[in-house]
C-alpha cells in the first residue's frame, strides 16, 4: 500500500503515527453548513432545526429568500418556529403575538405604541445553493457565499439523482472518518458495494488548506452487486470485469463529494476515458446538530440513463440502505466512545484521510480562538 502527498510529504509520516483522544470534537463556527433542503423551506410555514447548537427557525420570505432567525423570541424565549408566518413577511412569536421581520427586528407589541430598540431577535446570513439552503453562524462580516462548497452536480442537467437526511446519533467528525476511509466498505456493506480489493488496492491521498482527497483504483475486478446493476442500466447484458474507482473528496468543514464507478476493465477509465463505464457521485454535506448528533445529508448522482425516473429511485433507495449500515455503526461507535472517553485513537495508514481533514478543522477552530474540544 502506498501513500503520496505531494504538498507535504515529510508530515505524513507525524499524521499517521500520530494519536487522537476519543473525546468528542468541537466544530469550525465561521462555515457553511446546510440547514435544509431546498424543499423544506416554505413561505407557509417555519421549519425547526438546531444546527451547530444554536436552534434555528427556518423560512421563506414571498420572494423565496431563505431566512434564518435564532428559535427563541427576544421576549420569553418562545420558540419561533410554532409560530406563524404573516402577509408582508414577518414572523409572529406564538406566545404573546411579537412579530418580527426577516432580519430579525421586532415590528410589533401587542398593546404598546413604542417598541423597544433592542427588540430583536439574532438572524443569519442564509444562501440557497446546490439544492440547499446553507446558514452561517459565525462571524456574519466572514460569511462570503462564494466559499460554498462546490456541490453543482446537484442542480446540473448533465447529472440526474436524489437523496435523503439521515439524523445520526453521532459527533460529525465519525461520519468524515467514515467517508474518508471506503475501506470500511467490505465489512459494513458486504452485500452491495463491499468487496476485498478495496483494502488490497493501493491509494493516494493529498491535501491543500481547505481540501483533502484520496484516490482509490480497483483494476481488473468483478463489478460488486450495486455496481453490476448499474452497469447493466447502461450496458444491458454486461458480463465481465471492470475497473473501479473511488475519489474521495473533502471540502471544509464538512462536505465530501466522492466520484464513483466502473468502467469494462481496460478502456482506459484510469487514464480518463470512461466511455465505457458509469459514473456516480456521492455528495454528502453533514452538519454538526450537537456534539453527539448531526443531519447528514446525501445525494447519490449519475450522468448516465439521466431520463430515467426508476432508476433514480431505485439508486437512492439503494444508497439509503446502504447508508443505513453506517447509521448503525457510528451510533454504536459513538456509544462506545462515550464509554470509554479517554481512550486514544491509534490511527491506520487507511485513516491517513481523516487525519487530514482533523488538521484542517482543527486549524480552523483554533484561527477562532475556540477550543478544538468540546
Ligand atoms: S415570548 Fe414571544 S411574545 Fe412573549
Ligand atoms: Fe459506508
Amino acid at each position: 500500500m502506498t501513500m503520496t502527498d505531494p504538498q507535504q510529504t515529510s508530515s505524513v509520516e507525524t499524521a499517521a503515527s500520530s494519536t487522537t483522544t476519543a473525546k468528542i470534537f468541537n466544530f469550525p463556527l465561521n462555515a457553511w453548513y446546510v440547514a435544509a433542503w431546498d424543499y423544506e423551506l416554505t413561505n407557509k410555514g417555519l421549519l425547526a432545526r438546531t444546527v451547530c447548537g444554536k436552534p434555528l427557525a427556518l423560512w421563506r420570505t414571498s420572494d423565496g429568500r431563505p431566512v434564518a432567525l435564532a428559535d427563541a423570541c427576544w421576549h420569553r424565549l418562545a420558540p419561533l418556529s410554532k409560530g406563524r408566518i404573516l402577509p408582508g413577511d414577518e414572523v409572529q412569536c406564538p406566545y404573546h403575538g411579537l412579530q418580527f421581520n426577516s432580519a430579525g427586528r421586532c415590528t410589533k407589541m401587542p398593546a404598546q405604541q413604542t417598541i423597544n430598540p433592542s427588540a430583536a431577535v439574532p438572524s443569519y446570513p442564509a444562501v440557497e445553493r446546490h439544492r440547499y439552503v446553507w446558514v452561517w453562524l459565525g462571524d456574519p462580516d466572514l460569511a462570503d457565499p462564494d466559499t460554498i462548497p462546490d456541490m453543482h452536480q446537484m442542480a446540473s442537467d448533465e447529472w440526474a439523482g436524489d437523496g435523503k437526511t439521515i439524523h445520526a446519533k453521532c459527533n460529525y467528525q465519525l461520519i468524515l472518518d467514515n467517508l474518508m476511509d471506503l475501506t470500511h466498505e467490505e465489512f459494513v456493506h458486504s452485500s452491495s458495494i463491499g468487496q476485498e480489493e478495496l483494502s488490497e488496492a493501493e491509494f493516494n491521498t493529498t491535501h491543500d488548506e481547505n481540501s483533502v482527497t484520496v484516490t482509490r483504483w480497483m483494476r481488473d475486478i468483478d463489478p460488486p452487486p450495486f455496481w453490476l446493476k448499474n452497469i447493466r442500466d447502461r450496458f444491458p447484458g454486461y458480463e465481465g470485469k471492470v475497473d473501479r474507482w473511488q475519489i474521495v473528496r473533502f471540502q471544509a468543514p464538512s462536505t465530501i463529494c466522492i466520484d464513483v464507478g466502473v468502467a469494462k476493465a481496460g478502456t482506459g477509465a484510469p487514464e480518463g476515458d470512461r466511455s465505457q463505464g458509469v459514473n456516480g457521485y456521492v455528495m454528502n454535506t453533514i452538519t454538526p446538530e450537537t456534539d453527539r448528533t448531526s443531519h447528514y445529508f446525501w445525494a447519490f448522482m449519475r450522468n448516465y440513463r439521466l431520463e430515467s425516473q426508476t432508476i433514480t429511485t431505485q439508486l437512492r433507495e439503494g444508497v439509503h440502505g446502504v447508508f443505513g449500515e453506517d447509521e448503525e455503526m457510528l451510533m454504536a461507535q459513538q456509544q462506545a466512545i462515550d464509554a470509554n472517553p479517554e481512550h486514544e485513537f491509534y490511527s491506520l495508514n487507511i485513516d491517513m484521510g481523516g487525519m487530514w481533514v482533523r488538521r484542517i478543522l482543527e486549524r480552523m477552530m483554533q484561527a477562532e480562538g475556540r477550543d478544538t474540544r468540546a
